[in-house]
């Protein structure tokens, strides 16, 4: 079976853009590969240094999410980065020959710089996209599900496997990037984010979906209720397009043509998502009551993470001649 990793940085609860981005491909497909899951920690700490007790909490709080999505704790390994040494490990070693212009000139990183308002930029941060390709390759997975803006991570790390591979011998595997497109805000920014305070949250209670839907932005043109619409550029409509295609259509028309005012339009897509959430609250009481549970997925998952990461890391040190008393042991054969 091929092997899938994807995951999350434990930085709070998970919205509908990481739904979009990556939940609902990691659900769909998590029966077709092996999945692996990593709650990633470590890459949390780069943002968020300052206050690692928070992770205690948003590590469960970010797993409880991708169950709540549809994950089945059967199937999917779900484990958390900082268990994991390996990762750590294949980390030094791939920093050992990627050149800091790449880091610097990656188009992700200079967002989420600007962002946050970085200037001299700590090494860790600077440096995560070498982990998550460590993420992506201890494992050897062939296919990562991710939203656009992690395409550039995606393609160090298919570099660093390549590079590894030609240096040393074909140990790691080039992954694929299996890539959607990022969710706008409800307040129309290109991006829905935790930081920019326009998410709707796949815990959010239904009441609290009609209120942030009442706030979405719609075409800026329309000031009556008969004008016609562009939906192309409504935030309701492109939300209604994701998760209610075929509704969309009718939507589509109707708008055009003035037949629908924004504000029933957002009622709709209230209902829209309330639907999209409600199997998903469902499965969420279930774990939120069973604290046990939620644990014990991450301790196996994780167990099995580190032998599937034993196993790689011995490769690498083979590849690379670094297992030194393992060559001894051969000489003396
Ligand atoms: N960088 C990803 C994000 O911000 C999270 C992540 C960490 C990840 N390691 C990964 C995603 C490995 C895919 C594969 O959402």
């Amino acid at each position: 079976m091929k092997r899938i990793l994807t995951g999350d940085r434990p930085t709070g609860k998970l919205h509908l853009g990481h739904y979009m981005g990556s939940l609902r491909n990691r659900v769909r497909l998590q029966h077709e590969y092996d999945t692996f899951l990593i709650i990633a920690d470590v890459q949390a700490l780069t943002t968020n240094w300052e206050t690692p007790e928070q992770l205690a909490c948003d590590v469960r709080e970010v797993t409880k999410d991708n169950l709540a999505a549809g994950i089945d704790p059967e199937a999917a390994t779900i484990f958390v980065q900082s268990m994991v040494p390996q990762i750590a490990e294949l980390t030094v070693f791939y920093s050992m020959f990627v050149p800091v212009n790449v880091l610097r000139h990656n188009p992700t990183i200079k967002t989420e710089a600007a962002q946050k308002g970085y200037k001299d930029l700590m090494y860790g941060f600077l440096g995560y996209p070498i982990s998550q390709a460590a993420d992506i390759t201890f494992c050897k997975a062939h296919l990562v599900p991710v939203g656009k803006d992690q395409v550039p991570h995606l393609e160090l790390t298919r570099k660093i496997a390549r590079r590894f591979n030609e240096l040393y011998g074909k140990v790691l595997v080039e992954p694929e990037a299996m890539v959607q497109g990022i969710l706008a805000g409800l307040d129309g920014n290109a991006k829905m984010s935790k930081s920019l305070d326009n998410a709707v949250y796949l815990a959010d209670p239904p009441e609290e979906v009609v209120r942030k839907t009442n706030t979405a932005v719609t075409d800026p043109a329309r000031i009556r209720k008969h004008d016609p619409g562009h939906p192309e550029v409504c935030t309701v409509f492109s939300y209604q397009s994701e998760f209610a295609p075929r509704f969309a259509e009718e939507l589509e028309v109707a708008c055009r043509k003035g037949e629908i005012g924004c504000v029933e339009c957002k009622q709709q897509l209230a209902h829209t998502l309330n639907e999209l959430l409600a199997p998903m609250r469902e499965r969420r009481v279930y774990y939120d009551a069973r604290h046990d549970l939620v644990d014990e997925i991450l301790r196996a998952g994780t167990k099995r993470a580190v032998e599937v990461g034993a196993e790689t890391l011995a490769q690498v040190k083979d590849a690379m001649k670094i297992d030194y008393f393992a060559q001894e042991a051969a000489l003396a054969r």
